[in-house]
């Protein structure tokens, strides 16, 4: 089977829809990827992390109340190197909802999908060159946390992923499932199989379930500093993480 060793033929997907209720009353009046984390909006810094793996055709989904916010920080993707495509989700249903919008972008093809609202303070380049060396199935991203219990966990067992838990109470490691996916074609597919979980949601943990049970998931593990800037206290640290690579 011929592999691609071309990352410009994988799209690009940032999620950034979603309400950001845990930093009203900022998030009262914009969305919570354009309040400021350094010098810059903070959906800046997770284009610019995918436009450096070499990643330039890439789709924007947001909500309807910021979608003009967006267009006007973000444009034609000019400033970037890149190139944007809009998506609106009409109601907040969850990660793989949103996903779902970007079927039709993807094209039949590969598809990296970023959350906009996770702050790195090194280059993804590594995962996307992993991931373009695999034949088939999807690729996560963990990073060693001291709080798991506010993300997806992986437990890890003869170096291979044997579960995927979202947001445990009692979490069986300490590895968070980072907010960068890689995922082949057949993604779209397995959206369309998931049901919503209690909290009413469409998770990605369910999708990555879904290769796991495969056997089609892989994953490589971040080293430099990485925040989900979901809260006041990490938006803070997502700040801090800017500012010191800046430096
Ligand atoms: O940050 C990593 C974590 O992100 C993972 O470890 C979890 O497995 C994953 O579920 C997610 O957890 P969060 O609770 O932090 O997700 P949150 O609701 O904050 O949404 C993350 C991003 O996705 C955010 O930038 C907005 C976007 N989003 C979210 C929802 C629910 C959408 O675009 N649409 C949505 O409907």
């Amino acid at each position: 089977m011929s592999k691609s060793t071309n990352n410009a033929s994988i799209k690009g997907v940032i999620l950034a829809g979603g309400l950001g209720t845990r930093l009203y009353p900022l998030t009262k009046v914009t969305s919570k990827h354009l309040l400021p984390v350094g010098n810059e909006p903070m959906v800046y810094h997770t284009i610019r992390l995918l436009v450096d793996t070499g990643i330039t055709d890439i789709l924007i989904v947001t909500n309807p109340e910021y979608v003009a916010g967006f267009v006007k920080a973000l444009g034609s993707g000019n400033d970037f190197n890149c190139e944007f495509t809009y998506r609106i989700q009409e109601e907040a249903k969850g990660i793989a909802h949103a996903l779902a919008l970007a079927e039709g972008f993807a094209a039949g093809g590969r598809t990296a999908v970023l959350l906009g609202d996770n702050i790195f303070q090194d280059s993804i380049k590594q995962v996307v060159s992993d991931f373009q060396r695999q034949q088939k199935g999807a690729r996560v991203l963990l990073k060693h946390v001291d709080d798991p219990e506010r993300f997806g966990v992986a437990t890890l067992k003869e170096n291979r992923i044997v579960s995927i838990e979202e947001k445990p109470q009692i979490p069986k490691s300490n590895y968070a499932v980072v907010g960068v996916y890689l995922y082949d074609s057949s993604v779209y597919d397995i959206i369309k199989t998931i049901q919503p979980s209690p909290r009413g949601e469409y998770e990605i943990t369910a999708v990555n379930n879904v290769y796991l049970e495969r056997g089609q998931l892989e994953y490589s593990i971040l080293q430099g500093d990485w925040v989900d800037a979901g809260t006041f206290e990490s938006f803070a640290k997502a700040h801090q993480i800017i500012l010191n690579r800046k430096e």
